[in-house]
């Protein structure tokens, strides 16, 4: 997609004429599963009580996760920015596709207060046995990781400047499973990330001043990272999709 003539949509991908993107994702939204009552009413809760209810994802996202999940059947997820806990009861949706023997999530949330809201509606949703709230900054969390405890599915979605960090922790302290991935959200940040390889052409800016650069920085840090194989998917707010290569041999290209 060239982002000649073309315009930001409040989704925040480029498209060619401004409008053709918001009409896609009406039309994809039209035929998308409906959320669960439980989570619908959490969002609407939250758009109607909290100021910053735009850090959700978005319905879709979320189902996109739990079917993830639901083939993966992992033993461990973490999240890493759990905010209201939403995206978690998302997850745990996807947990429940292996009645015998489900996971457990462990996610994530800097704040108490946060942190706290987020166990009301993990409770209320009855899934606490599926869910467990950390009140623990993620890099935290990592560092002090019980690295015999791999982690099948990691959800990276809190502070964009941590993200560098987090991601080489997760492979430096052997954090993955066999085959386990971690899907990072908001890698094109309001179509703002991509239209600055005109100008840098992937060379990272040594010191990143806003979310743009730092995710900038992720996504050249990333692809230029020999350990893994990745997509960047233009969807939602662009998620990128990570695993550990099998062997290392192989370069990736930065074409
Ligand atoms: C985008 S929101 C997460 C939204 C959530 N995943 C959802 O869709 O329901 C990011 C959250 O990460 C939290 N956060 C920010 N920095 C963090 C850190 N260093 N460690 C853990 N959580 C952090 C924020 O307080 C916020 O609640």
């Amino acid at each position: 997609m060239s982002n000649q003539n073309s315009n930001v949509s409040k989704k925040g991908l480029i498209f060619k004429e401004g409008d053709q993107l918001e009409e896609l994702y009406k039309y994809c939204g039209k035929y998308t599963t409906l959320e669960p009552p439980h989570l619908h009413s959490l969002n609407k809760w939250a758009y109607a009580n909290n100021p910053h209810a735009g850090m959700l994802v978005p319905p879709g996202e979320g189902l996109l996760l739990s079917l993830l999940v639901s083939l993966r059947r992992p033993k461990v997820v973490l999240e890493i920015g759990c905010f209201l806990g939403y995206s978690a009861l998302w997850i745990a949706e996807g947990l429940e596709y292996s009645e015998a023997n489900p996971g457990r999530l462990y996610t994530v949330e800097v704040f108490p207060e946060t942190a706290e809201i987020a166990r009301q509606n993990i409770s209320r949703a009855n899934k606490d046995h599926l869910v467990e709230v950390i009140n623990k900054p993620g890099q935290e969390v990592l560092d002090n990781w019980d690295s015999s405890v791999k982690i099948d599915m990691i959800f990276l979605d809190a502070d964009k400047s941590g993200y560098i960090k987090y991601y080489d922790t997760v492979l430096e302290r052997d954090l993955l499973a066999d085959g386990g991935v971690i899907i990072c959200d908001n890698t094109l940040f309001h179509g703002c990330v991509h239209p600055i390889e005109d100008t840098r052409n992937g060379k990272p800016y040594e010191t990143p001043s806003n979310i743009t650069e730092h995710i900038y920085n992720f996504n050249v840090h990333v692809q230029n990272d020999p350990r893994t194989e990745n997509v960047l998917l233009p969807i939602f707010d662009g998620l990128t999709i990570i695993r550990k290569r099998k062997s290392v041999s192989v370069e990736k290209s930065l074409s």
